[in-house]
């Protein structure tokens, strides 16, 4: 039976490597790696002095996070993909639906002024709210690459923005983090995800 769920091959990496292709003509995969951790490590900088008052955490901000960061490496940088992806069992949001789940997600983030309130509410509810839009976007996984990075620097900023340090994530292991991912994308559930980020935000 053929799948109605085709996920296409993927043409953003050089033949045969993990390698996006990628401006600098880099074809080494520990030099791509390392230098994607600098851009994000300055993009953390960047992103930290621009924080406000005024910073809203909506797909513009999120769409621009991810531009900003890889531009210098890649032409897809801060567009959405227009394929089905999957990873492992999990398939993630249909190509062809990606705009408008996006435009949902961030509708109702909008509708809760993008988490920015938490500072004087409770741990635990901040970090309920903060799992389920980070599950949402798991599930959306929007852009051809460098997801769970852009994601998390996107709640880290909003983490920071309510008093918080950057969530925590090194109290699970990467497998715990997955498993929680795949609870995300398969089956809705985001509260094993709430659990690692409650453990992850400190003050
Ligand atoms: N089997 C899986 N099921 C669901 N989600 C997964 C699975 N494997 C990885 N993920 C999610 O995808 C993210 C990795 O996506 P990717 O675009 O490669 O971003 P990055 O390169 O920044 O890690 C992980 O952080 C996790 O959230
Ligand atoms: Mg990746």
């Amino acid at each position: 039976m053929v799948s109605k769920y085709k996920v296409q091959s993927s043409n953003i990496y050089i033949e045969k490597t993990d390698v996006p292709k990628n401006k600098l003509n880099i074809v080494d995969s520990l030099q791509i790696h390392e230098l994607e951790k600098e851009l994000l490590t300055e993009a953390y900088e960047i992103f930290y002095d621009e924080l406000n008052e005024n910073t809203i955490f909506d797909e513009t901000y999120f769409k621009e996070l991810h531009r900003r960061t890889f531009e210098a490496l890649y032409d897809w940088a801060g567009v959405y993909r227009d394929y089905n992806m999957a990873k492992g069992e999990s398939r993630f949001c249909q190509g062809l639906y990606v705009k408008s789940s996006s435009k949902k997600i961030f509708e109702e983030l909008e509708k809760e002024n993008y988490l920015k309130d938490y500072e004087n509410k409770s741990k635990e509810e901040f970090a309920k709210k903060l799992a389920y839009y980070k599950c949402e976007i798991n599930a959306l996984h929007p852009f051809y690459e460098l997801n769970g990075r852009i994601t998390r620097l996107f709640f880290d900023m909003i983490a920071l923005f309510n008093g918080y340090k950057y969530i925590d994530y090194s109290t699970v292991t990467p497998k715990e983090y997955i498993d929680a991912a795949i609870e995300c994308v398969q089956f809705a559930d985001s509260d094993s995800m709430e659990t690692i980020i409650l453990n992850g935000l400190k003050k």
